[in-house]
């Protein structure tokens, strides 16, 4: 195979370098084709646009491979812990016993927020949606650190800003399902590790000690490390490209959670479970119907189809097996998961669905586990960004250390040529 790529343009020959990834994926480098030639290349909605080269995390869409630095999801779901994984995300490689702890200690050190952050749930109205107080709030750790303003300070600096992201991250989260409910604040403790003192301020009181069941810790830790990071999605490419204009880690990551709010990217968790109620209530369980609507562009599937994913989404089929022993295990009998399964097969039986390669992705089976678990409906795309910010941090982190040139892409213009301003009261 050739290390080049040639165009033919207006009848001359351009050669461009192609680059190929470890794993074989080939790109052609098109970087000078505008100044060469006058081209740009279009391709609304990058489908087919690679915008970095990156060492984190592999996927590949047609065989259901997804690999962080590495190593297989299957293993690190079923092997490591969520702070495990979210060390190998940031620093490359898994951590020692030695390591571990000394990330894990220096957490704890940064779980407190400042008490005047959670003045801002006082100008929220009641039931204002959790992912905008979230979006709120992560920006808002910029005013409290203005130390983090220049992301160019230095290494350290950056370390402790990442640092103390991730170990609030829990507390924002936590404290925004308990504002939600009018429940007074559970402060985090040091001697819980990350996702203990997650659950504990979620779900315990102040008026009771609270020990979460280690069948809900396992779950959680499964959840967040498939959730932990996806290459260049939608949220994560805008966290690089937010920050590839030097803006600081809290805006940049504020910005990241408003792009996986959108129903179609992580908001799609909470359609989920909407629409399966919807299905049980108001369709009276007819899936067929509903498959049928879906076919007629009349409604939307949500937790089905994805952009990379042409065969299976790996996190699809491990969350779908944990589904079955989470909930067997916390003796929950959910009818919605029954409503679930009936939907997969009918769609995945389905010529629209098999011909258009639409199969249920990572949103599809996670709101039954957190509906089991315990959580409100609309806290569950703030699980999806708690999990999503070690694999967000990890993309800006890189993103900054190549010190990549600023985002910024090129369009078609197609609106009019220029015309002659007409005064206000000569228009028609
Ligand atoms: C996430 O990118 C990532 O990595 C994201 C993510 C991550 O970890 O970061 O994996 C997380 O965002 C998962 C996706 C969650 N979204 C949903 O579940 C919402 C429902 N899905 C769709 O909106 C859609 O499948 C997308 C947005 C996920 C992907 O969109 P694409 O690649 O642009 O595909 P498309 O919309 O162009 O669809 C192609 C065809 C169309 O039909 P035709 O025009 O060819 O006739 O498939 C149809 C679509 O209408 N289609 C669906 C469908 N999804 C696509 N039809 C019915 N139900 C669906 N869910």
């Amino acid at each position: 195979m050739s290390d080049k790529a040639t165009f033919t343009l207006d009848g001359k020959n351009y050669e461009y370098p192609v680059i190929t990834g470890t794993e074989n994926e080939k790109a052609v480098d098109i970087s000078k084709l505008r100044a060469q030639s006058g081209f740009v290349t279009f391709d609304e909605g990058y489908k087919n646009t690679g915008c970095t080269v990156s060492n984190i995390t592999f996927l590949d869409g047609e065989k259901g491979i997804l690999r962080y630095r590495g190593y297989g999801i299957e293993d690190l779901a079923e092997k490591a812990t969520f702070t495990e994984v979210s060390y190998l995300l940031l620093y490359g490689e898994l951590p020692t016993a030695k390591q571990l702890k000394d990330f894990e200690d220096n957490l704890t050190q940064h779980t407190l927020v400042h008490e005047n952050l959670m003045k801002v749930f006082e100008v929220f109205p009641s039931g204002s949606h959790p992912m905008g107080q979230l979006m709120t709030l992560i920006s808002g750790l910029s005013s409290f650190y203005p130390d983090s303003l220049n992301p160019n300070k230095s290494p350290e600096q950056v370390n402790l800003t990442i640092i103390r992201l991730l170990a609030k991250m829990p507390t924002i989260c936590a404290m925004i399902q308990k504002k939600g409910k009018g429940h007074p604040l559970v402060y985090p403790q040091n001697k819980h590790d990350y996702v203990t003192n997650f659950l504990r301020m979620t779900f315990g009181n102040v008026t009771d000690d609270y020990a979460p069941d280690p069948v809900v810790i396992d779950a959680m830790n499964k959840l967040l490390i498939l959730h932990a990071d996806h290459e260049q999605n939608c949220s994560t490419a805008t966290v690089r490209i937010v920050g590839s204009s030097h803006a600081n880690l809290y805006a940049s990551i504020g910005a990241g959670v408003a792009a996986l709010w959108g129903p179609r990217h992580g908001g799609a968790n909470q359609e989920v479970l909407e629409m399966l109620e919807h299905i049980q209530t108001i369709d009276k369980g007819d899936v067929k119907k509903v498959v049928a609507e879906a076919k007629d562009k009349k409604r939307l599937l949500f937790g089905f189809g994805h952009r990379v994913y042409k065969n299976f989404d790996p996190r699809a089929t491990i969350i779908k097996k944990s589904c079955d022993n989470v909930l067997a295990k916390l003796g929950v009998n959910d009818p919605l998961l029954d409503i679930a399964k009936q939907l997969e097969e009918v769609a995945l039986t389905d010529p629209y669905f098999i011909e258009r390669k639409l199969y249920p992705n990572v949103d599809f089976y996670s709101g039954i586990i957190y509906k089991a678990l315990g959580f409100p409906t609309p806290m569950f795309t703030v699980l999806f960004a708690l999990g999503r910010l070690p694999g967000w941090i990890s993309q800006w982190k890189e993103m900054r250390e190549k010190n990549e040139d600023i985002g910024r892409p090129r369009q078609i213009y197609n609106g009019p040529g220029l015309r002659p301003f007409v005064g206000i009261t000569d228009r028609k």
